[in-house]
């Protein structure tokens, strides 16, 4: 049960001065709580209703709220198996028996080694390649029972991850344009914005702090669509897989 680290309330403070509330910020920073320990913990509810001025209550009924957010403990790698019509229909129901067998487990349950945690989830948008699984976000399409052992076995031997990070991690690339350390922004905000206007007083403008630190305009996506670019370069798809990841919506 773990209160944010202090790595991440720094990450936490950039991220809320981003938006004209605070509050706004909360289901990323589930998000970065989810990240750290795998699962959304009570301990980080709290923490995060402290750092938003919000109740814990209110914290748990956005959490309990979405599907992508865990308030209990899953495994390393979530396999989500879905059995929605296309993949019904192309083997679906086999696949996730096959699961259930191959890992001893039954869909919801996780491996006594906290490895992997099986789900059956409706569509995941990827029906052109039936029947189709994702492991923490990251999908497979035509996946026969052989390539689900192979993949099941690469991942407990610690061979993809570099392509599957632990569940939780939604993306590695980190944002860098429009955010400053907390310190830096508030500085910047009293040189250039008139924060007097601004709801939350000390918070400015994205945009205007960029302009402060760098002194030059960019929009604010470029950064961003850069670092995605070459990171996106790094992602390649696991060795031998039942077929390469693809991103959601690609089917
Ligand atoms: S029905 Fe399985 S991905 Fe759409």
């Amino acid at each position: 049960m773990a209160r944010l680290s202090q790595q991440l309330v720094d990450r936490a403070r950039d991220t809320i001065a981003l938006y004209p509330h605070p509050r706004s910020a909360l289901i990323p920073l589930l998000h970065m709580a989810q990240e750290q320990d795998g699962w959304v913990t009570s301990d980080a509810m709290e923490h995060i209703a402290e750092l938003l001025d919000l109740t814990p209550a209110e914290v748990r009924g956005t959490a309990s709220f979405y599907d992508m957010l865990f308030l209990e403990p899953v495994g390393k790698y979530l396999v989500s198996i879905c059995t929605n019509i296309a993949c019904l229909l192309n083997g679906g129901y086999e696949l996730l028996e096959h699961a259930e067998e191959k890992l001893d487990i039954k869909a919801g349950a996780t491996t006594a080694d906290g490895k992997f945690t099986i789900e059956e989830v409706e569509c995941i948008a990827l029906c052109g390649q039936a029947p189709c699984l994702a492991v923490n976000w990251r999908f497979f399409g035509k996946v026969t029972g052989e390539g689900f052992d192979h993949l099941v076995d690469e991942l407990a031997a610690g061979r993809l991850e570099n392509d599957i990070p632990p569940h939780g991690t939604l993306c590695r690339v980190r944002r860098a344009v429009g955010l400053l350390g907390s310190a830096q922004a508030t500085e910047a905000a009293s040189d250039v914005a008139p924060v007097q206007e601004a709801p939350e007083a000390g918070i400015a403008q994205p945009d205007q702090k960029v302009e402060a630190e760098s002194g030059e305009s960019k929009p604010s996506s470029q950064g961003a669509t850069e670092d995605a670019a070459s990171d996106a370069a790094k992602l390649e798809s696991p060795p031998g897989g039942p077929s390469a990841p693809r991103e959601k919506g690609e089917g």
